[in-house]
């Protein structure tokens, strides 16, 4: 097995069992920011989004103070939403309108997190200092991870509209 496979996998195993003993959505997202953050390899902000007024708002994350809104339709968070995928941008200077909260960011991975009436509810974003940092095995494993929310916690969040 593939030496990132196999570290999603343990992070998986590690997260499953500590986020059964949760019992709120904001715990629950902390608790995988915290993982993430600190157990990957060049994974430099690990945070939430979810829906603002006319803009997303951050949520729980950890790394560096990031942009508290985004506002409509601009970056890679709402390039996902629009879009209704996760996106990998291997060198965020290449992505038109990517919006920077902090210079050393140089690859990105954006997942949309969804109720169980497959709303997008929030995204999960998370930024390298190295180019390039993300593949299919990242979005594999963190497809996983973020599967280990609550629904019922994620049912509570407003959906986000991809008009707002
Ligand atoms: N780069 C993101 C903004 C959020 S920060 O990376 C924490 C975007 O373009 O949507």
């Amino acid at each position: 097995m593939d030496k990132k496979t196999a570290k999603y996998s343990r992070l998986y195993a590690q997260a499953r069992l500590l986020l059964e003993k949760e019992s709120t959505l904001i715990a629950q997202m902390a608790t995988i920011n915290a993982i993430l953050y600190h157990k990957m390899q060049g994974f430099f902000w690990v945070g939430f989004y979810f829906a603002g007024n006319t803009q997303l708002t951050v949520g729980p994350y950890q790394g560096p103070l990031a942009c508290q809104n985004l506002p409509y339709p601009k970056g890679v968070c709402w390039a996902a939403i629009i879009q209704n995928t996760p996106l990998v941008v291997p060198d965020v200077t290449r992505f038109p309108n990517h919006i920077a909260c902090d210079r050393r960011s140089k690859s990105e991975i954006v997942l949309p997190v969804y109720n169980s009436l497959n709303e997008t509810v929030a995204v999960l974003d998370i930024d390298s200092d190295k180019l390039n940092n993300f593949n299919d095995i990242d979005l594999y494993g963190l497809r996983q991870i973020i599967g280990l929310i609550n629904k019922e916690y994620l049912n509570t969040l407003p959906p986000i509209h991809k008009t707002n």
